[in-house]
């Protein structure tokens, strides 16, 4: 099906496959529009940069052009800076892992990484196996290459282990063999769970018997609250798994750092992919972030950055259960930026956007998070950025649009009309 941005598109016809095969993505199509003022936007996952360190940031930018100006301005290798290996290798060990660092790889973010995975991998008609829902970047990452990505479903305990088990038979029963398993297993985007401790070994195990890698995206495992981020499944399995990383919600997006972890066998086809795409990371961002991470009391930052994710949590768990219907349904994240909210049916939360976007609150609707046009009776929530009391007055708002939308539908003889005192 054409999207909007096709319908008018002078080159459609001359477009290679891949590039025709994405659609324009639900959040990017948002982000103007939620970004006006008298707009409460609980939709695009921004950090906040404003909480970072700036004095001491202006100062460190300095230093580093003052002490290594013509390297930092010069082309890098294609592995990137070894001292900002060192830094990744060491934030990985505060997940359990124990790296070299010889098999990082700098990426442009782990955006990069995740095309440049898919890249390696992927040929046209290739399965991928991912959650459902999953984080559309990488959903939109993987349609270039014309895969078909299937979604194992995941509950309050992330992926499911039965369900992935399934759904490898069914694959092997159809003689099809999926290139990798895409998977965000701590605080995930969009659905704001982990993946449960006593499920992380099933789930290797699963991939490595039917010998399929497993990609670990893991942006927000040092963003929680309430719990201690369990082992990454890259500390239990060192082979089978590429470990992708990033400084965008620690530190900042805007450096556009990240990196991937590859078994290393991998490693050198990796680095000719990378330099294939853009010679190199950037030498400056690679600079400050090894300069932010070794001279910087970065821990305290993040501890502050957790707090403040914290109080947005909590405000927008108190204001959904104050303000939303019974019939709806969220997780309760223990970390990380997003709320996941499942709505009766047949309420589809794209069709309803425009009300909300009227009643000056925005959402991403829930459709964008799944590759298999499910998902349409869900939507993300995401707390990052605004303040406590502005995510209370957008889930205020959000809740009365709901309200609205409900009772249309059962106007309509949809649902069943709300008993008094149900819940
Ligand atoms: C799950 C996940 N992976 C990857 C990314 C990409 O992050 P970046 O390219 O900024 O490192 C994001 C950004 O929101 C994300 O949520």
């Amino acid at each position: 099906m054409l999207d909007d941005m096709s319908a008018t598109d002078p080159f459609l016809a001359r477009y290679a496959r891949g590039t025709k095969a994405m659609t324009a993505s639900e959040i990017r199509a948002l982000f103007a529009v939620a970004a006006r003022p008298e707009i409460v936007s609980l939709a695009g996952g921004s950090p906040h940069t404003a909480g970072l360190p700036f004095p001491e940031l202006r100062e460190l930018v300095d230093e580093v052009l003052a002490t290594e100006g013509p390297t930092a301005l010069q082309y890098g290798p294609g592995q990137g800076d070894p001292r900002a290996r060192e830094v990744f290798t060491m934030l990985m060990s505060e997940e359990g892992i124990e790296a070299s660092p010889d098999d990082v790889v700098p990426t442009v973010g782990s955006q990069q990484a995740l095309d440049l995975v898919a890249r390696m991998f992927c040929d046209p008609g290739d399965v991928i196996l991912a959650e459902g829902p999953s984080y559309v970047g990488a959903l939109s990452a993987f349609s270039q290459y014309q895969v078909e990505v299937v979604h194992v479903p995941l509950d309050d305990g992330g992926l499911s282990p039965d369900a992935l088990a399934a759904t490898l038979d069914r694959l092997s029963a159809a003689g099809r063999h999926p290139k990798f398993l895409y998977t965000v297993p701590n605080f995930h985007n969009p659905a704001g769970v982990s993946m449960a401790e006593d499920r992380r070994d099933r789930v290797l195990d699963l991939a490595r018997s039917h010998d399929v890698l497993v990609v670990e995206d893991n942006p927000y495992g040092l963003l929680g609250f309430d719990v201690e981020t369990p082992p990454a499944l890259r500390a239990r399995d060192a082979d089978n798994v590429v470990y992708l990383g990033t400084l965008s919600k620690i530190f900042c997006p805007g450096l556009r750092l990240g990196w991937a972890l590859v078994p290393p066998a991998l490693r050198d086809r990796l680095v000719q992919v990378k330099e294939a795409s853009d010679l190199s990371t950037s030498n400056l961002t690679q600079a400050i972030a090894y300069h932010y991470f070794t001279g910087f009391p970065w821990r305290e930052t993040l501890k502050s950055l957790r707090e403040v994710y914290r109080e947005r949590r909590d405000a927008t768990l108190e204001a959904l259960r104050e303000t939303f219907p019974p019939e709806a349904r969220w997780t309760e994240p223990e970390g990380g930026f997003y709320v996941w909210v499942r709505l009766p049916e047949p309420l589809d939360t794209k069709a309803m956007m425009p009300r909300a976007l009227n009643a000056r609150v925005a959402y991403v609707p829930g459709r964008g998070f799944f590759a298999d046009g499910t998902g349409g009776n869900c939507l993300r929530l995401c707390y990052s950025f605004p303040r406590p009391d502005v995510i209370r007055e957008g889930v205020h708002r959000l809740a009365g649009v709901l309200a609205d939308e409900l009772e249309l539908i059962r106007a309509l003889g949809a649902l069943p009309r709300q008993k008094k005192g149900d819940r």
